[in-house]
């Protein structure tokens, strides 16, 4: 029973993109002739950072997990340590072992940060989780510069473009390496459409994409498979509810916090994915906010294809029906101020 249930997470774990074949999932299976690859979790006591750890630690890829934060990480390792797969992994806390959490990293998971209560909106976190994310990424830049970072604390639309300053000033910023983690949005999107569709879920996809707050969140129904007749207005009231699948749970989890499990979910077939184009596997497509000149803004989340260097293409939005062109015009100037918000922060602060 046990090996069952292990064996369908991990299926998942490395069967999250469109075009992997099987030949290639059995080769992720062999641990010899899969590559050491070491996974920071920045924020590993938390919330998201505890199943995030736990599903890191179900995952083939993973030779070591580091757990850092700045209170509870020697408890989560423990913990997580006895469990019997593949990598070795390893507790960190506070500023002083940070180094240690970060260096030879390959991807480097950031979930630190305080989340939503209700009445809160993403941006309302911004000025805690601004000041983490820029001491993070300091550190990542001078101990691990090359690992891909995906960011999870919120603001993402305002995080990920503090990182990308943080890096560009420390002189190791490589767009292709940064990615705000928008998987969430796209994970409740499939599930949402699954059930008004009729659908198998396990067959369904669905791309986001602009931003992950709100109206910025911009699901593409149209694109959706497997196809389905759904009404002008069933499509509206997907898409509401896709851009505040966060606040739904915000409010039923009532001040004790936003999605932790969702979340450590998406965020593991996220970086899954990191892990499967880093290690040569064709294919990889994710959606993701990245740097991007698919719109007139310098980030945008689209799918993605992920290769040895982190991005290896940033695909375009493909055709959009009159209702999604519509919300990508009303979501533009809202993200291009939570953009330009989180470039400020990192200049003057
Ligand atoms: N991207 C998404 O889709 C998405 C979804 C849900 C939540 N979030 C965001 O993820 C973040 C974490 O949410 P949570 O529910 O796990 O919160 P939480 O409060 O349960 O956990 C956050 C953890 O971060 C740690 N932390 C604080 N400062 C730190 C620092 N300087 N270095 C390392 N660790 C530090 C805390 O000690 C805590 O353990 C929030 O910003 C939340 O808004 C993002």
């Amino acid at each position: 029973m046990r090996t069952a249930v292990l064996r369908s997470i991990r299926s998942r774990l490395t069967s999250s993109t469109s075009s992997s074949s099987p030949h290639l999932l059995r080769r992720c299976y062999g641990t010899e002739s899969v590559p050491e690859r070491k996974v920071a979790v920045l924020g590993a006591a938390g919330g998201i950072g505890q199943p995030l750890a736990l599903l890191m630690k179900l995952n083939p890829l993973v030779s070591k997990l580091a757990l850092y934060d700045i209170a509870g990480t020697p408890g989560v390792a423990a913990d997580v340590s006895h469990i019997n797969t593949r990598s070795e992994v390893a507790g960190y806390m506070g500023e002083e072992q940070l180094r240690q959490a970060l260096e030879g990293s390959d991807v480097v998971v950031i979930p630190a940060g305080v989340p939503r209560k209700p009445g809160m909106t993403r941006d309302d976190l911004f000025n805690i989780n601004a000041g983490i994310v820029k001491s993070l990424c300091a550190a990542i830049s001078k101990y691990c510069p090359n690992a891909l970072v995906n960011m999870i604390s919120n603001p993402v639309n305002s995080t990920v473009p503090i990182a990308a300053e943080v890096f560009k000033k420390a002189g190791t910023y490589d767009e292709k390496k940064l990615f705000g983690v928008t998987t969430l949005d796209v994970v409740r999107a499939k599930t949402f459409y699954a059930g008004k569709a009729k659908v198998p879920v396990a067959d369904v996809n669905v791309p986001v994409v602009g931003g992950h707050a709100g109206i910025t969140i911009l699901p593409l129904f149209s694109q959706a498979t497997p196809k389905a007749n759904l009404s002008d207005e069933e499509i509206v009231a997907l898409t509401k509810r896709t851009q505040d699948g966060g606040t739904e749970v915000v409010e039923a989890k009532a001040g004790k916090g936003s999605a932790t499990l969702s979340m450590a979910y998406a965020g593991a077939i996220f970086a899954d994915a990191c892990l499967k184009g880093l290690n040569g596997v064709p294919d990889v497509v994710e959606c993701s906010f990245v740097q991007s000149n698919i719109t007139e803004l310098p980030f945008f989340a689209s799918k993605v294809k992920l290769g040895k260097n982190g991005v290896e293409e940033v695909m375009g939005l493909g055709p959009l029906s009159d209702y999604e062109k519509q919300g990508l015009e009303t979501l533009i100037p809202e993200l291009k101020v939570s953009i330009e918000k989180g470039i400020k922060f990192a200049n003057q602060n």
